[in-house]
């Protein structure tokens, strides 16, 4: 699609430590995390190169020594990428390319290719596009690329405009096409969620950081087939699997796409739609790689993300998975003082523990609900199509006042996103509650 080096499989990876930034133990983590991330783009790493800096360069973000040592690396071992862990700016990836006659992407293009890669569902492979269009349409300059040549040329170019505004006119475009074609698709999946809320369906999201385990639980409670891989980011798209629990509740188990550290935040918002699910689920699976020596890290990383989408408020069962890798850890359920479970221990890899977790999710999915009678006045028909919509009425009458009473059942998390919806405390509205 464009006149760049084509690139290839085999990649020299580039990360600098920004002295002033962090310390050292947490370069080298991160350095690690994106070996992880190249590997799984499928690519080969033949080489590291690191450097200290106390800033970056503004022409080649890196001093001339070190474009040096690239180019002669690339050349001892025929690489033909060269992957830096930073975000370049379009000129700086520009002239280092032209310096190392090599493809060169930053952390956000290469995160972009694993994330085209692993898009499944139409919504998915949507947002994909659009994040990479987006990204592109920051990176379009003179001489850079030529959409117009891939598309025919010939008729494709309007009055006066030089061929970087005719790119720029068709990226616009096709921006715009996308983002209609997610409205369409955002609103069908809205639909799904309604009726399964109608149906009284509860739903269960599993939620965590890359890696954690989280395909390889899905699949095991709903022997399902999904992509699992040792491959960071392995899940792209929601995916929904009906399962029963032990005592014969239904619920919709949800897998969504792992959290990565430092994902850039262009990519947050592009991949939502994929946490949507979170945001409406009744109950939230987080699912933890215990084994990790950055389990905390990782823990907080999920819980930020989990705040940004507004989905901090859902009740959460914590999973710690791969008990295996831990020496003496036997499946168990931990529970607070009151009782309720909030962090289960398993091996979705063994198979153990399954069923407790399985006895976990029920428990929270019948505990979180709010039973009640609600009085209303005769203004607030509102709340009543909401309650109704959400096949939350048991009972209703007038009393004699010409008030509605209502005797309501709802998930405990859907009562909260009404009063929020809403913008209303609702409590005032209760004559009891159970
Ligand atoms: P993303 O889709 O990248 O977010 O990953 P994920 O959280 O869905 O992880 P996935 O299920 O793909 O598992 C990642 C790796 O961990 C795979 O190699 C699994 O085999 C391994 N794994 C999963 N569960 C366990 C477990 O209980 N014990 C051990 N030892 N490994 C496990």
């Amino acid at each position: 699609m464009f006149d760049r080096h084509a690139g290839g499989e085999s990649a020299i990876l580039v990360h600098i430590d920004f002295q002033q930034d962090l310390s050292q133990d947490k370069n080298q983590e991160d350095l690690s995390e994106f070996v992880e991330l190249v590997r799984s783009a499928g690519l080969n790493v033949l080489d590291i190169i690191t450097a200290k800096r106390s800033a970056p360069d503004p022409k080649y973000f890196i001093g001339s020594g070190k474009i040096e040592e690239i180019i002669n690396v690339k050349n001892a071992l025929d690489a033909d990428l060269v992957i830096f862990n930073h975000a370049l700016s379009p000129a700086q990836e520009r002239n280092i390319e032209k310096a190392v006659q090599a493809r060169v992407i930053n952390r956000i293009g290469l995160i972009l290719d694993i994330f085209a890669q692993r898009a499944f569902t139409f919504e998915g492979k949507l947002q994909v596009e659009l994040a990479q269009l987006k990204h592109l349409s920051t990176r379009l300059v003179r001489g850079w690329t030529h959409l117009e040549r891939q598309k025919g040329g010939i008729g494709m170019r309007g009055p006066g405009e030089t061929q970087l505004e005719t790119d720029r006119r068709l990226l616009r475009d096709r921006i715009k096409y996308i983002e209609r074609r997610l409205e369409k698709v955002g609103k069908q999946r809205e639909q799904g969620r309604r009726s399964r809320k109608r149906a009284n369906i509860k739903t269960v999201s599993i939620v965590g950081y890359t890696n954690a385990g989280k395909s390889t639980l899905f699949n095991l409670t709903t022997d399902a087939q999904v992509l699992a891989e040792d491959k960071l980011f392995a899940t792209l798209d929601p995916t929904l699997r009906r399962i029963s629990l032990p005592q014969g509740t239904d619920v919709i188990l949800a897998d969504t796409v792992g959290f990565i550290r430092h994902l850039p935040h262009d990519l947050v918002a592009a991949f939502r739609a994929t946490l949507e699910e979170s945001v409406e689920a009744n109950v939230l699976l987080h699912v933890i790689d215990a084994a990790s020596e950055r389990r905390e890290e990782n823990m907080e990383e999920v819980m930020k993300v989990l705040q940004q989408i507004g989905a901090d408020e859902i009740p959460m069962l914590q999973v710690f998975n791969k008990i295996d890798a831990i020496e003496g850890a036997e499946p168990r359920i931990d529970r607070d003082d009151s009782g309720k479970p909030i962090r289960v221990w398993v091996s979705a890899l063994k198979n153990q523990g399954i069923e407790l977790l399985k006895e976990a999710i029920e428990e929270l999915a019948i505990e979180e609900q709010f039973t009640g009678r609600l009085q209303i006045p005769p203004s607030k028909g509102r709340l009543r199509g909401y309650l109704y919509e959400l096949n939350a009425i048991e009972q209703e009458q007038y009393s004699d006042n010409g008030d509605l009473v209502l005797q309501v059942q709802l998930p405990k998390a859907d009562w909260i996103r009404l009063s929020r919806q809403l913008e209303e405390d609702l409590s005032g509205y209760i004559i009891n509650a159970e």
